[in-house]
Formats: structure tokens, sequence, C-alpha cells
């Protein structure tokens, strides 16, 4: 098979007729909702979701304003604001079953929900800049890798898109895609993109209401991304990204 085929490839053997059964209906055990993550790491807990005083906005301004934003003002982020962004790209508003399955603000195959938001923070009130793993579950960040240097280093990944440190916060989504092929076996590869794509454009029209603009980010090399977050690239990889800032 001649290498510019693969996507064919992929879309041919990621039909429902190939696929074979599922971990799911196998009767193996479902993996947990959520990625452990380091306890003893300093946390944050975020402003409550229903307290949140964002401002209202017209969701056809925000569809219709919609652009992708590579230039952004000083202004940091309020914590307030970066709730309001987690909130809605991958807030939990329920867990049903037990520990089955949640549901968020953004659709998701089968409620698999198999990402996990990390944040690189550059400009954030209240935060140091570093990076951040996000704990839906309990609508909290984590401390994740604090070393100086990281940002750059994430440049590095994105070939040198200086946005990704020049702003107020970069979204970086992990896909956790056990998560996804426990139901869906491998055709949960195809499903795991189109989920990624619903999360990124809740971050585009929330950032309407906060004045701040986005750029979404597919630019990245893999392998070194991966490193970066110290992830196995197998189980885990970078999927997305997103940078974000005020608007000028
Ligand atoms: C999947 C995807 C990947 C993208 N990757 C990048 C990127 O790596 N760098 C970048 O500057 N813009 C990136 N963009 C933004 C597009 O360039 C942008 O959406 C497009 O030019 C249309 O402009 P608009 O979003 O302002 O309407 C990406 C957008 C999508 C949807």
């Amino acid at each position: 098979m001649k290498k510019d085929h693969i996507g064919k490839e992929f879309m041919e053997k990621t039909k429902y007729e190939y696929v074979s059964k599922s971990d799911q209906s196998l009767g193996l055990p479902q993996p947990p909702l959520e990625t452990e993550y380091a306890h003893k790491r300093k946390s944050f807990d975020l402003p409550d979701p229903k307290e949140l005083k964002i401002k209202d906005y017209n969701l056809r301004k925000a569809i219709e304003e919609r652009e992708s934003v590579r230039k952004y003002s000083d202004e940091p982020l309020s914590l307030e604001e970066l709730s309001w962004l987690l909130w809605t790209t991958q807030g939990v508003k329920e867990i049903y079953g037990e520990n089955y399955a949640t549901l968020r603000n953004v659709p998701s195959a089968g409620a698999r929900h198999a990402f996990e938001t990390f944040l690189l923070v550059n400009n954030v009130e209240g935060l140091e800049s570093g990076i951040y793993q996000y704990v839906a579950l309990e609508h909290k960040l984590v401390e994740y890798i604090m070393t100086d240097g990281v940002a750059d280093e994430v440049v590095k990944a994105a070939y040198n898109q200086k946005m990704v440190k020049n702003n107020s916060v970069t979204f970086i989504w992990v896909a956790d895609i056990v998560r996804m092929t426990w139901r869906y076996s491998e055709r949960g590869y195809r499903y795991i993109h189109l989920d990624a794509g619903h999360v990124c454009q809740n971050l585009y029209l929330a950032a309407g209401n906060i004045n701040a603009g986005v750029c979404a980010i597919a630019a990245f090399h893999d392998d070194i991304f991966n490193k970066v977050l110290r992830i196995d690239g197998e189980n885990q990889f970078v999927i997305y990204l997103a940078s974000v800032g005020k608007k000028r």
C-alpha cells in the first residue's frame, strides 16, 4: 500500500463491516471516566460554573462573528473567564449509571468523552505560567509541568507558531483513546476526531462572551508534543490545540 493511500485505507478499514467486536461487547471492564491525576500536586478550584458572572452573548452574533484570532491584547484572562471556557468545552453536567458516562456541554459519540484538557497558561490572573491538567469531574486545575521553558517547548512542538505562547492560554486536548475504543473498536478513531471538532467549536463560540479570540491549531509535531506532555502517544495522544487571548 502506497503511503499516500493511508487516508483511504483508514476510511475503508474503519467501516463497520471490518470493525472487530468491542471490549464492551466482550464484557471487559470500562476504563475510568477520567485519567488519574497526581493528587499530591498543587490544585486550584475554579469558580463554580453556576455562579459565573459571564455576560450573555447573542448566539447568532457569536456564530456570525466567529473568526480565527491569532494576535491578542496583553490583558490577562481572569480565573472566572477560564472557568467559563473549561465549563463550556468539557464541563461535566451529570454522571449517569454507576460511573457509566458523563454528560457535558458538548456532544460525544456514545457519551464516551475521551478527552483530557491540558492548558499551557501564559497570562491568567492568579496562575503561574506552566502546563495544568483540568480535572473535569471536580472542575479544578492541577499543576502538571511547571518547569521554566515549557512554553518554548510547546512553541517548538507547534511548528514555531508563536501564538501558543503570546496568548493567555493554549488549550491542548489529549485523546485517551481506550475510553472510545472500549465501545467502538477501531471506528473510535474516527469518532475521536469528530468529537474534537465539537469541543473546539464551543471554545470559539464561548470566547464571544468574554471578548476573547480563538485560533484552532492542528499543525503540530505529534511525537514531540506527546513527549513534552509525557504521554505515550498511543493510548494517549495530543489531538488538537486552540490558542486563546483577549481581543485587541
Ligand atoms: C482542523 C483545523 C486546524 C487548523 N490549524 C491551524 C493551524 O495550525 N494554524 C493556524 O494558524 N490556523 C489553523 N486553523 C485555522 C484555520 O486556518 C481557519 O479556521 C481558516 O483559515 C478559516 O478562517 P476563520 O476561522 O477565521 O473563518 C485550523 C482550523 C481547523 C478547523
